[in-house]
């Protein structure tokens, strides 16, 4: 399998079985990716990018990194923790296992993270550094606990990928939205007056 295509986190034999043949036929033809980043036992964004990638009709790739982060590496009110540390630095770049190896094929990219002090933790940074993206459009989209995009996408664009097409500010998707208003969102941002921005 081309890239890691990822399923509900509870399931049969026969259901893993299906899934698997939907991820053969995808790699040959859908040209739209939610990749994401989730890191807390709660895994809040890696909900939201599987029904975005339903309501997109997108393949779905989860930015695993090489260390897990523990619940003391997140922990934000720690100035010592792995995260604390990594935030503080601009130039800090967690290692990414894995990678797309058919980024090729893919003309739309959704980039799903939590948002770490305001912005985009690092190691989406990483992941998009590993890539030609021009002439690609990314379009960001987050959790939080109650902030908004900020300068996220724009932070990411800046340092990792300016030759892509940023549709900005992107959305923080919180509450874990159904499909269909995924739908209406996704159709908002393809709409004339909103075409991608440099
Ligand atoms: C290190 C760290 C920093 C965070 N900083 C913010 C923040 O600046 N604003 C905010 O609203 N939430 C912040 N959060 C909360 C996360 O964005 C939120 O819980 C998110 O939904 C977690 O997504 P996940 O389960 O996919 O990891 C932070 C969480 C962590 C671990």
């Amino acid at each position: 399998m081309a890239i890691s295509l990822l399923f509900g986190a509870c399931q049969t034999n026969d259901q893993k079985a299906a899934a698997a043949d939907d991820a053969s036929s995808a790699n040959s033809s859908k040209t739209t990716l939610v990749a994401f980043f989730s890191a807390s036992e709660e895994r809040v964004t890696a909900q939201v990018a599987r029904t975005l990638a339903e309501a997109t009709d997108a393949d779905l790739f989860e930015i695993v990194p090489e260390k897990p982060y523990t619940v003391a590496d997140l922990n934000w009110k720690d100035q010592k923790s792995r995260s604390t540390i990594e935030m503080k630095d601009s130039a800090a770049r967690p290692a990414v296992e894995g990678k797309v190896e058919n980024m090729d094929q893919y003309t739309t990219i959704y980039v799903g993270f939590p948002i770490w002090w305001y912005t985009a933790p690092r190691i989406v940074n990483t992941f998009l550094e590993q890539y030609d993206l021009t002439g690609k459009t990314i379009i960001p989209f987050a959790t939080s606990g109650g902030s908004d995009m900020g300068k996220s996408g724009e932070d990411l664009k800046l340092a990792s990928a300016p030759t892509a097409n940023w549709i900005l500010p992107g959305k923080v998707l919180n509450g874990n939205p159904p499909v269909d208003s995924l739908k209406v969102w996704v159709a908002g941002l393809f709409a004339d007056d909103n075409a991608p921005k440099e």
